[in-house]
């Protein structure tokens, strides 16, 4: 392997540009080229990329989203743009991918591998914490660190006011970062997609919550939450208990930017070097991955298709908690 070509794709986290620079530098330390490929997969297919040096990467460690942007092709989706992305694979001489990013990004570059024989290795960067073959992905604790401290306002005014707060976070199929920043902020009930909740059981909890003599409730609902969003949730509660106050936040995309954490900045430095070091190793079409602290290399059929469950454990805690 000579020359790799690294992307960052689908919804950018927190963390991003630290693997990215440590994929440039990696490459620098072991005398390969790489080179940068803008938006994802739509710079394969329109021709946007860029050799890349180890001064390239400079003051990026610490910066949120990825100075190489990001991208959810559709393009890449058809077979058309896939032609075209491997013909400037080849005609830019690269020999190998290495894939920042989700399930969806690591499904196309599954796809690309089986149609074309271009090696990869992807590098699980998403905020939502929901790929199988890592205890944690790049951006997942700058997310949460980021929904603590907005949480923590919250409860301020909420305090304050004596009034109900239903807070969504992102996860758009998954209750982690719901989960650990709920438990985090001390969130009086938390909805996850994983857990069957009822909304009879939601109103004895906040019923319950009273009783026991708080004047305020926070919950915590993951944008996946089947039992409804939080604007319905928030108006249920109101039609139930017409003396609630009460109130709707969400946080969206703010969780999505902002530096990232020291353990962001480890997590990514320690990927981008496993995938090149992956890559030179000839391993292919796997996710390098963190699991118990050891980098483990994962098949990314396993990994787009395996789901990381959700620790039954914090349920537990959250809810002794909430008494
Ligand atoms: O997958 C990451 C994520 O942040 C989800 O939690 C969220 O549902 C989605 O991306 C929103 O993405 P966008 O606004 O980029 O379409």
């Amino acid at each position: 392997i000579q020359k790799i070509g690294v992307l960052t794709s689908g919804g950018d986290s927190p963390g991003m540009n630290s693997a990215i620079r440590a994929v440039v530098r990696a490459c620098a330390y072991y005398n390969i080229k790489c080179v940068g490929i803008r938006q994802g997969y739509e710079g394969l297919i329109h021709n946007q990329m860029s050799e890349l040096g180890a001064r390239s990467v400079k003051h990026i460690i610490n910066k949120g989203g990825t100075f190489l942007q990001t991208a959810r092709s559709e393009e890449f989706r058809t077979p058309e743009g896939r032609q075209k992305a491997f013909d400037h694979f080849k005609k830019n001489e690269l020999d190998a991918l290495i894939v920042i990013g989700g399930d969806g990004s690591f499904t196309g570059a599954n796809v690309f591998h089986k149609e074309f024989n271009v090696p990869f290795i992807g590098i699980p960067g998403t905020i939502d914490n929901d790929i199988f073959g890592t205890d944690f992905t790049i951006g997942y604790d700058t997310a949460l660190n980021t929904c603590i401290e907005a949480i923590d306002k919250i409860r301020d005014s909420a305090t304050s006011h004596n009034r109900v707060f239903f807070v969504e976070v992102m996860g758009r199929d998954a209750g982690f970062i719901a989960l650990s920043s709920g438990i985090a902020s001390g969130a009086t009930n938390i909805l996850i997609p994983e857990e069957k909740d009822s909304l009879e059981e939601l109103f004895e909890s906040l019923q319950k919550s009273e009783q026991a003599g708080k004047n305020s409730s926070i919950i915590v609902v993951a944008e996946g939450e089947e039992l409804g969003n939080v604007y319905d949730l928030a108006k249920a509660t109101e039609k139930r208990f017409p003396e609630y106050d009460v109130r709707v936040t969400v946080l969206g995309h703010i969780q999505r930017g902002g530096n990232p954490t020291c353990m962001d900045r480890v997590l990514a430095s320690r990927l981008g070097v496993a995938a090149v070091e992956g890559l030179l190793e000839n391993k292919t079409n796997v996710m390098a991955g963190s699991r118990a602290n050891k980098i483990v290399y994962t098949p990314i059929e396993e990994a787009i298709k395996k789901h990381n469950e959700i620790d039954k454990e914090l349920i537990k805690v959250a809810k002794i908690l909430a008494i």
